[in-house]
């Protein structure tokens, strides 16, 4: 397991969220290296998306708090899996990167994920993680990522396009939920110039252990 201690701190701005908004937030907030001891927080956000209303995921029932704890170790077995902290521990949000498709001649491109905590949103915490995410993501030696959004997402779909994603093309109809047919848009992001020949993506344990955890840090400063 990856274990890394809290390093980047900034303000996250309360203005002009509402009132009640402003209230619940914490103040300061870390990013950092999920371990499956973030289960709970990471479940918490995401299982509202897992719900029989939700068709946001396609899961139809939340994970357990034991299953989480298995995705986050099995992610970070090759792959970055982030989540940003508040003063209080809570976590805000969680961000991580899944292989793209198994034949191997994809293996430089990577699907991203992002939840974040109701209260933490229209803050730019999406963008900051997400953008952590991404440098570490080059440095690992990936060239695409790539999100799919259940439709309509509006909050998901304005993020991406603010980061510089372009619509990919959307599988209409593609999964059944809630008593309907939802359409699903891909959206994908050139990481970094692709080379003629590029080289192996690198685990990130052995990013980790090669480079040191402060190059990680500078990262997620
Ligand atoms: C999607 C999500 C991660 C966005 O994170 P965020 O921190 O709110 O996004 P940011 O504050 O960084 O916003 C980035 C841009 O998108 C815009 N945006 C964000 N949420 C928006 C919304 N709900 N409606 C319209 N625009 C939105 C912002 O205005 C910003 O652009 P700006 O520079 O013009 O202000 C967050 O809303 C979320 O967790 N949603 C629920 C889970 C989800 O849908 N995840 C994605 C599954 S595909």
């Amino acid at each position: 397991m990856i274990s890394l201690r809290p390093h980047s701190k900034r303000e996250v701005m309360t203005d002009p969220a509402p009132q009640s908004m402003s209230q619940k937030l914490e103040t300061i907030k870390t990013f950092r290296v999920a371990t499956p001891a973030d289960a709970a927080g990471c479940r918490e956000i995401y299982a509202p998306f897992c719900a029989a209303d939700s068709p946001v995921s396609f899961e139809l029932e939340p994970p357990s708090e034991a299953e989480m704890a298995r995705r986050i170790a099995s992610t970070l077995e090759t792959l970055p899996w982030l989540v940003a902290v508040g003063n209080g521990g809570k976590i805000l949000g969680y961000a991580y990167a899944s292989p793209h498709m198994a034949r191997p001649a994809y293996r430089w491109s990577v699907n991203v994920s992002i939840y974040l905590h109701p209260d933490a949103r229209r803050q730019g915490l999406g963008s900051d993680l997400y953008k952590r995410l991404f440098a570490i993501l080059r440095d690992l030696g990936y060239y695409n990522a790539y999100a799919g959004i259940t439709l309509p997402n509006d909050g998901s779909l304005s993020l991406h396009r603010h980061l510089d994603f372009l619509e990919v093309g959307v599988y209409e109809r593609v999964g059944y939920k809630c008593g309907a047919w939802h359409d699903v848009a891909w959206w994908g992001l050139a990481l970094q110039n692709h080379p003629d020949v590029p080289a192996e993506p690198v685990p990130f344990p052995s990013f980790v252990a090669s480079r040191g955890s402060e190059a990680l840090l500078a990262l997620l400063a």
